[in-house]
């Protein structure tokens, strides 16, 4: 991973659109910036129109007074090249680079995201403007680094689409008979004995191929991807030395695997929306930021864009408000799992558009605000902190993310449709997260897959599964690993085919269990199990061979089988869990199973609610402590409070939603002082 060029410590600001104000406005912006210690913006995200108003008409002299302007005051420029929203005369120009829907509907320009990304002529624009950026401002002392696009995630059904798609499953399985076999042709009459027949899953009769819809999402992962790096190369070329990254979007409509893209980037960057208002907003903070974390090899990575006093709750069609010390909690959560800095969405709250009500740091009420007041503080903070950014994260626990998993169990031919992979790994990640165990993400399907150093993994829903994963897994168990895994695991092979003799197939003799069927429940349902635990949303009809029950069914229809049970194996334990434990029942479990393991809560005994993390750099050492809660706490720490700037020690108040971050002298150093 690289970083933002000619920035120490860590980086703070957002995405800057000065094309949407007056110059007037400009010169108040980066006095602003200055008072709130802003050292970063990106720059020109969705400029497209402004840049290039005809084609190949570019107008750009407003942009170079913007960055002298930013370089003047101090301010770092990340500038993005605008091809997430094309202008209108490239929509009128090329028709069929509008994108088409599985209904067969073309969308009109309009809104953002209005391409194909597998056109020629809109790869060929992108390019074009993308060669003009790196041009043009290759050499501005305010470049630190180079943002490609928006969010990549758009996906198209246009004949472009189908045509790419086709290549692409041709590389994939070399000829027909290769794709019937992996796409189940005999089912249905869909074996195809010509290419011209295969085609993008369109809206159809009834339930689509499952591996057809599947390599659909892999095709448009790897599509946007090649969209991405020809833009990456075009910068590279003219800038070697300043690193190009672009933001992940994170939710389960993005057809993009992360795990595979990040390879490409200088420095993996995320934007993180969390979406639940109901304390659920700090594990996802948490989770995704491990994520990134993973995503940069355990290294440094960067919260590109978040939102400064809003949760959006797109599912409830509703904004709810995100408190400063709210705002501050999630922005230093991100810092202690290893983000480089806090970016938001956005800057300064636009007068129009789409996203008029979004939040900003400047807001519409301006800076007399209680939110620049906070944009202000996190400032200062971050300015504050700089030294912890050369401390890494370590971790002795992992989950699981899968990608394909995940869109594989998204195909309606499931057995429930009550189950999301995102649901099933939040729920382990919360189990782990309530224990004080930091947990790093592994990616079972990247080429970085390696679970060398862990002492405690566990696999949640992860339905595809190679040989090559399980034997790496099992092998893992055997040396003394501690293997947790939830049903819905194993069950296929990469080509979304069930392995056949009993589920869990891939990790039935790791597991000695074999469920011959399963009896998922209604989204309300519990079933009782022993112990005073309840399972909901699943259940199996399981043997256990070659491994001991902990928990059994207690009533229904399962009852007196074992619904989680535990085998010995070489220096190492798995277990495996046929049900959704209730949530008290899933951390106390991998309570216990981290405690067998030796992975060690970060705070040992920290009160619920209170969320610690620790970084480390050599001898030195800091301890971030977050209090979500809304009653102010007692925690057993020592050290310099960089946030209070007080020193502490012994049992220490604090307040609700409060922040310490200490700064922990190595023992080694404080006995020589002592002395
Ligand atoms: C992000 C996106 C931004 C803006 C923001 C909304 O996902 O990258 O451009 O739309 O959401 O707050």
């Amino acid at each position: 991973m690289r970083w933002p060029n000619g920035l120490d410590g860590l980086c703070y600001g957002g995405d800057y659109n000065p094309e949407q104000w007056p110059e007037s406005t400009w010169v108040e912006d980066v006095s602003l910036m200055r008072k709130a210690q802003v050292n970063l913006v990106t720059v020109g995200v969705f400029a497209w129109s402004r840049l290039e108003p005809q084609p190949g008409r570019y107008v750009v002299d407003w942009l170079d007074r913007v960055l002298d302007l930013l370089h003047d005051g101090g301010v770092k420029v990340v500038l993005a090249t605008p091809t997430a929203a094309p202008p209108p005369w490239f929509s009128l120009a090329h028709p069929d680079a509008l994108p088409v829907t599985a209904e067969g509907v073309r969308l009109h320009h309009g809104s953002r995201d209005t391409y194909c990304a597998a056109a020629p002529a809109y790869r060929d624009a992108a390019r074009a403007v993308a060669t003009m950026l790196a041009e043009r401002y290759r050499d501005h002392p305010a470049l630190a680094m180079w943002h490609v696009h928006n969010e990549y995630g758009t996906i198209c059904h246009c004949p472009h689409a189908a045509a790419a798609f086709r290549r692409w499953l041709r590389e994939r399985y070399g000829d027909l008979d290769g794709l019937n076999q992996a796409w189940t042709g005999s089912f249905w009459s869909q074996s195809y004995s010509d290419w011209a027949q295969v085609d993008v899953p369109r809206a159809t009769q009834y339930l689509a191929n499952p591996t057809q819809v599947l390599d659909f999402r892999r095709f448009w992962s790897d599509e946007l991807l090649a969209a991405y790096v020809e833009q990456r190369d075009v910068l590279r070329r003219a800038t070697p030395d300043v690193p190009v990254t672009t933001n992940y979007v994170l939710a389960d409509w993005v057809p993009v695997d992360h795990a595979r893209w990040s390879s490409e980037v200088d420095l993996v960057a995320i934007d993180h929306y969390p979406g639940e208002t109901d304390g659920r907003a700090e594990e996802q903070t948490a989770f995704a930021a491990d994520l990134a974390r993973s995503w940069a090899g355990r290294r440094p990575w960067l919260l590109m864009e978040s939102a400064p006093n809003l949760i959006y709750r797109y599912a409830e069609g509703v904004y709810a408000g995100k408190e400063p010390d709210r705002m501050l909690r999630h922005s230093l959560a991100h810092v202690a799992r290893g983000s480089r800095g806090a970016m938001f969405f956005q800057w300064r709250a636009p007068r129009g558009g789409a996203e008029v009500f979004h939040s900003a740091m400047v807001p519409h009420a301006g800076a007399d605000s209680r939110t620049f007041q906070a944009t202000t503080r996190l400032g200062e903070l971050l300015t504050g902190l700089a030294e912890t950014d050369a401390g890494t994260v370590a971790a002795h626990a992992a989950i699981s993310w899968d990608a394909a998993s995940g869109w594989a169990l998204q195909h309606p031919g499931m057995p429930s449709r009550h189950i999301s992979y995102a649901d099933e790994v939040a729920a382990a990640y919360r189990a782990l997260w309530r224990c004080g165990v930091t947990t790093d993400v592994v990616c079972p399907t990247a080429a970085t897959f390696d679970l060398t150093g862990y002492r405690m993994l566990v696999l949640p829903a992860l339905y595809l599964m190679s040989d090559a994963v399980a034997d790496a897994v099992a092998a893992w168990v055997h040396d003394g690993g501690h293997l947790v895994v939830s049903y819905l695991s194993g069950v296929a092979d990469p080509a979304a085919q069930v392995r056949l003799g009993g589920y869990p197939g891939a990790l039935r003799d790791l597991l000695g269990v074999r469920a011959e069927q399963f009896l998922p429940l209604e989204p309300a349902a519990t079933v009782r199990l022993t112990g005073g635990r309840t399972g909901r949303l699943w259940q199996e009809r399981l043997t256990a061979p070659d491994a001991d029950p902990v928990l059994r069914y207690a009533a229904g229809v399962l009852a007196g089988q074992p619904a989680v049970t535990r085998r010995r194996v070489g220096a190492g334990t798995a277990w495996y869990l046929s049900t959704r434990l209730d949530d008290d029942g899933y951390r106390d479990l991998l309570a216990v199973i981290a405690a067998e393991a030796g992975v060690l809560p970060v705070l040992p005994g920290a009160p619920a609610g209170v969320e610690a993390v620790r970084k480390v750099a050599g001898d030195d050492r800091w301890l971030f402590v977050f209090n979500h809660g809304t009653t102010p706490v007692e925690v057993d720490v020592w050290g310099e409070d960089l946030v209070s700037a007080r020193v502490v020690s012994g049992a220490v108040r604090i307040a609700e939603g409060g922040v310490m971050v200490l700064r922990e002298q190595p023992p080694r150093r404080r006995r020589r002082r002592a002395h």
